[in-house]
C-alpha cells in the first residue's frame, strides 16, 4: 500500500534560536539548532543583533536541515512558519523566508503559535509511547512566558493562569545575573543546584489571586538578600552559591506547582503536559513526579523543551490535516492569546 506521506519544513525564529526542521508527517528527521551566543555577555537577548544574526543564520541552517533529513527541496509539501508570539524583528525573518518558499516551491504556507506548539511537542513521533489524551492541563514553562491551559484539542487551549510580571525563565535568569552568572542563566542554576540545599534559605512566596502567579517580587528579595550578605562577607557568597542556588530554584519552581496542583483540583484533570525552556529544570521534574500523586506528568526529552523548530513542524502537520493554511499578506504577532 503507498503511505501518504508528508515532508514538511519548519522555521523557528521568535527568539534568540534559528531553528529549522524537517518531518515526514509526525517523524522527526532533522532538527537543527543555532543558538546566538552574542547575548550572553549582555545578561538578555538584545533584539536588534538577534534578528541580524537570523538573517545571516537562516538559510545555511534551512539547508544543513534538509542535508541532515536527507530530503531534497523539492519534496517538500508545506513551510511551516512560527507567526507569534515573540520578538517582532526576529519573527520577520522567519516569516519572510517561509513565504519565499512556499511561493517558490508552490506549497501550502502553515502559520503556528509558539505557545500552542510548545505543547504539541509531546505529539512527535517516539516521544511518547502513549501520549497524552485530551483533555490535560498544559504549562509552559518559558524565557517570555508562564502559562497554565485546559487542552481541549490540539488547537484550543483555554488559558487559566499566567503571569501578572516576569516569566519564570525571566526570573531564572535575572537572579543568575545578581548572581554574576550568564544569560541564559536557568541551565547553570539547575546544575549548581544539585549540589546545594534547597532549605539553606527562603525567600517569600507571592500570594496572587487564582491560577495567576507573579515573579518579581522573589526576584526583588533575591537582589536584597545578595546585597545585604556581600555587605557583610562577599566570600560567603561564593562559599554558598550551591545552598543559594537550590534555595532561589526550589522558590522559583513551587512559587508555579503550587498553582498547577490548584488547577489540577479546579480542573478535575488527571494529566499534566509540560512544554518551554524551564520544563527542562530537574527539580521541577522531581517535585511533579514526587507530589502530584495520581497524575500523570509528562515531560519532553531535552531536544525539545527550548526552541526548536520539530515543535512547529508537528503543530504544521496537524494544520496540514485541516488544510488550516497561512497567506502572504499575514505579518507576524509580537503577542497573541493562546
Ligand atoms: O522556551 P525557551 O527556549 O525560550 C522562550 O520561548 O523563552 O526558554 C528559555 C528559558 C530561559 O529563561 C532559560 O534560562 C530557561 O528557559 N531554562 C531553564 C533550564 N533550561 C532552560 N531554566 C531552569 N532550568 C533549566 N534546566
Ligand atoms: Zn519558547
Amino acid at each position: 500500500m503507498k503511505q501518504n506521506y508528508k515532508y514538511i519544513l519548519a522555521i523557528e525564529s521568535s527568539c534568540d534560536d534559528t531553528a529549522v526542521a524537517v518531518l515526514r508527517n509526525t517523524k522527526v528527521l532533522s532538527n537543527v539548532i543555532h543558538n546566538q551566543k552574542i547575548h550572553s555577555q549582555y545578561g538578555g537577548v538584545v533584539t536588534e543583533l538577534a534578528s541580524r544574526d537570523h538573517l545571516v543564520k537562516i538559510l545555511p541552517t534551512i539547508h544543513e536541515s534538509l542535508t541532515h533529513a536527507n530530503v531534497k527541496l523539492q519534496q517538500i509539501n508545506a513551510i511551516a512558519y512560527t507567526l507569534g508570539p515573540g520578538l517582532i524583528g526576529s519573527l520577520l525573518v522567519g516569516s519572510a523566508t517561509a513565504k519565499s518558499l512556499s511561493i517558490v516551491l508552490n506549497v501550502p504556507l502553515i502559520e503556528v503559535h509558539h505557545m500552542q506548539a510548545h505543547l504539541l511537542a509531546h505529539f512527535i513521533d517516539g516521544v511518547h509511547s502513549s501520549p497524552p489524551v485530551f483533555p490535560f492541563l498544559g504549562v509552559t514553562l518559558s524565557g517570555g512566558h508562564t502559562q497554565i491551559a485546559i487542552v481541549k484539542s490540539y488547537f484550543d487551549m483555554e488559558l487559566i493562569g499566567t503571569t501578572i510580571d516576569d516569566a519564570i525563565g525571566e526570573a531564572f535568569d535575572k537572579c543568575g545575573k545578581i548572581l554574576g552568572l550568564s544569560y541564559p542563566a536557568g541551565p547553570q542554576i539547575d546544575n549548581m543546584a544539585k549540589k546545594g540545599n534547597s532549605k539553606a534559605f527562603t525567600f517569600p512566596i507571592p500570594k496572587v489571586n487564582g491560577l495567576d502567579v507573579s515573579y518579581s517580587g522573589i526576584k526583588t528579595a533575591f537582589r536584597y538578600f545578595i546585597e545585604k550578605k556581600t555587605r557583610q562577607n562577599k566570600e560567603s557568597i561564593t562559599s554558598s552559591l550551591t545552598d543559594i542556588c537550590a534555595s532561589i530554584q526550589g522558590t522559583l519552581i513551587e512559587n508555579v506547582m503550587i498553582k498547577v496542583r490548584m488547577a489540577l483540583r479546579k480542573a478535575e484533570l488527571d494529566q499534566v503536559v509540560f512544554g518551554g525552556g524551564v520544563s527542562a529544570n530537574s527539580e521541577l521534574r522531581r517535585r511533579c513526579h514526587a507530589s502530584l500523586g495520581k497524575v500523570k506528568c509528562f515531560f519532553l526529552p531535552l531536544e525539545y523543551t527550548t526552541d526548536n523548530a520539530a515543535m512547529i513542524g508537528i503543530a504544521g502537520y496537524y494544520k496540514l490535516q485541516k488544510r488550516d493554511f497561512g497567506n502572504l499578506t499575514t505579518t507576524p504577532k509580537a503577542r497573541m492569546a493562546l
